[in-house]
């Protein structure tokens, strides 16, 4: 299992690595050095996004990972997203430009709509004035011509519900190689989970760890009981255990640090396993969800009205 777990296929017939290094809120000036942290230490997964204002740090620091012979270009998966104020068809080809010429790379591994919400060109803020009607098909027809551009080896989704993934299933005449969302131990995505499977669609989690970007860490799923214990009993640390809990679920897992020493300790998450009766242990867990999406749910603007609408229920 250790080695399978290194890697999942998703419906193009790639492998995504299992561990990517999330930049979200990973600051301009130390985001660099932790993505040559992470390559160092084995990771091959990067997990972008415009909106995380990062882009061309990365892309500076990638090239020279690249120059310098660390990794190869084609052994690398780079991932990122389309923001909520480019959705319109004729503005996805130019963002995705943008995103590529910020990483300085030929084409990504995987493009994803970042959110199933969409706000007015050339906005940046999250004024609620800002948010207008998603429109799902229509941006996911111009991510399926990206895809035969050959600018992105895969296209996907993230933050999309049951129902917004099975909806945009029944349209989609690429299907969406991936659905990124919220996935740790206190947020599990059980019903998700299952859709994903039965649909041949690959969830990847992102705050596995169980931070909100705001909240910390050290209140929350880090310091659950349960999760505490399995680490005790296993030798782990708490974070190293949420870690392998979503690979045994079968989810990609993008924790984000910036920190070299918490970047090598949670990528030390192949070859031990938790055992059945320790992994049962983890239905017991308390579940919510942390990243809310308040600022895309208002009564007047945009979408939806309420969280509930939002997420279809899964609240
Ligand atoms: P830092 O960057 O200083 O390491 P998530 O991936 O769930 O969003 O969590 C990210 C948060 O968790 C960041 O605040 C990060 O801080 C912290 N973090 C990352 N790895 C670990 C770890 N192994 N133990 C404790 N906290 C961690």
């Amino acid at each position: 299992m250790a080695d399978e777990i290194r890697s999942f296929k998703v419906n193009t017939g790639a492998r995504i690595p299992s561990v990517g290094l999330g930049t979200w809120k990973a600051a301009p000036g130390v985001v660099g050095e932790s993505i040559v942290a992470a390559v160092k230490a084995g990771y091959r997964h990067i997990d972008c996004a415009q909106r995380y204002g990062n882009e061309k740090e990365i892309g500076v620091t990638l090239r020279k990972l690249f120059e310098d012979g660390f990794v190869k270009r084609e052994d690398l998966w780079v991932t990122s997203k389309l923001w909520c104020s480019d959705h319109a068809p004729e503005d996805v080809p130019l963002a995705l430009n943008r995103t590529l010429n910020d990483l300085q790379l030929d084409y990504v591994d995987l493009y994803l709509m970042h959110w199933p919400v969409s706000m007015k060109k050339g906005s940046v803020g999250f004024e609620p004035e800002n948010l207008t009607k998603v429109d799902v098909p229509s941006t996911w027809r111009a991510m399926e011509s990206l895809y035969h551009t050959g600018k992105t080896r895969a296209i996907g989704v993230s933050n999309f519900s049951c129902k917004k993934l099975s909806d945009l299933l029944d349209i989609a005449r690429i299907p969406p190689a991936v659905n990124q969302v919220e996935c740790h131990p206190s947020w599990q995505q059980d019903r998700l989970h299952e859709l994903c499977r039965i649909r041949g669609v690959h969830l990847s989690g992102y705050s596995p760890l169980g931070s909100s970007g705001s909240a910390t860490v050290e209140t929350g799923l880090l310091n659950n009981p349960i999760v505490s214990m399995v680490a005790e009993k296993l030798g782990k640390t708490p974070a190293q255990v949420a870690l392998r809990w979503g690979l045994q679920m079968g989810h990609s897992v993008l924790p984000k640090s910036t920190n070299e020493k918490r970047i090598k300790e949670n990528f030390d998450v192949f070859d031990w396993t938790i055992p059945q009766d320790l992994g049962s242990k983890f239905s017991e867990i308390h579940q919510v969800r942390l990243v809310q999406g308040t600022s895309f749910v208002h009564e007047t603007f945009g979408s939806y009205k309420t969280l509930e609408e939002l997420w279809d229920g899964e609240v």
